[in-house]
């Protein structure tokens, strides 16, 4: 596990962009994995800003994001996939057939979670880009999920919602359930690459780096995952800086 300390939002997003796009020119048809949430969206407006000034190719890169809310149609801007489109997807040259998100409003939820899940068994993740939860989740893997979990029907936790809130509304209107990736997806991708700033997410890297390893904090399960990169601002890394320990910094 490796722990680069960045200043800002922006060199997180930078240094986590050089990742991907060094990764997209020497795998041209790669596997990324993708997150929502404001945590990426810098990364992605570098990888925009480097497609329009050096063309990186995503015409074969295959994309699979983490999760999707129930309930929420693709077109609907609250929705992830529109989150994708907006942010990233209909900047560069991916291709639509290429994109998967779960469908939140599949009639058929168990048997959306398997496709998903038969479509991940078949193109495992090169690169997965994750952001983390203020009580530790990842995707929407909440405190208490499986280590053994695949693609399921999560129910959110109040905290996530409301901390997503601010994405909506109202808080009645943020989704109660989602389809995510389990932790066992995760855990499969090669590589993985964690982004957290500010301090709100501090308690939960100090968890996830110093806590036991456990259900309770998903996060901490990454610790056994052999090739993980956390990028992190000196807000969020604000608890084990208090600790002194500068362990694994660069
Ligand atoms: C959501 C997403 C997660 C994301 C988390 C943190 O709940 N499902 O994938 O990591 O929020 O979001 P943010 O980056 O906005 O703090």
């Amino acid at each position: 596990m490796k722990l680069i300390r960045v200043n800002n939002y922006q060199e997180m997003s930078r240094m986590g962009a050089k990742e991907i796009i060094k990764f997209v020119n020497k795998n041209p048809q790669g596997v990324l994995g993708l997150a929502t949430g404001s945590s990426p969206i810098g990364l992605y407006k570098e990888l925009v800003s480097d497609y329009q000034q050096n063309s990186t190719n995503y015409a074969e890169i295959t994309s699979f994001n983490l999760d999707e809310y129930v309930g929420i149609d693709k077109n609907n801007p609250q929705s992830y996939y529109y989150f994708m489109m907006q942010h990233l997807f209909q900047h560069i040259n991916i291709k639509e057939n290429n994109i998967n998100i779960p469908n939140g409003s599949a009639k058929d939820l168990k048997e959306e979670c398997e496709s998903y899940e038969d479509k991940l068994r078949f193109c495992p993740i090169d690169i997965q880009i994750l952001g983390i939860g203020a009580n530790g989740h990842i995707g929407f893997n909440e405190p208490g999920t499986s280590v053994n979990s695949r693609v399921h029907i999560a129910e959110l936790d109040k905290k996530t919602r409301i901390d997503n809130a601010r994405f909506f509304y109202s808080l009645e209107e943020v989704p109660t359930y989602a389809i995510t990736m389990g932790i066992k997806n995760i855990m499969e991708a090669k590589k993985i690459i964690l982004l957290a700033y500010g301090e709100e997410k501090a308690q939960a890297v100090y968890s996830m780096l110093k806590g036991d390893v456990t259900e309770k904090m998903p996060a901490s399960i990454l610790r056994k995952h052999p090739n993980i990169t956390i990028i992190a601002d000196h807000k969020a890394t604000v608890l084990l800086d208090a600790l002194g320990d500068q362990e694994a910094s660069v």
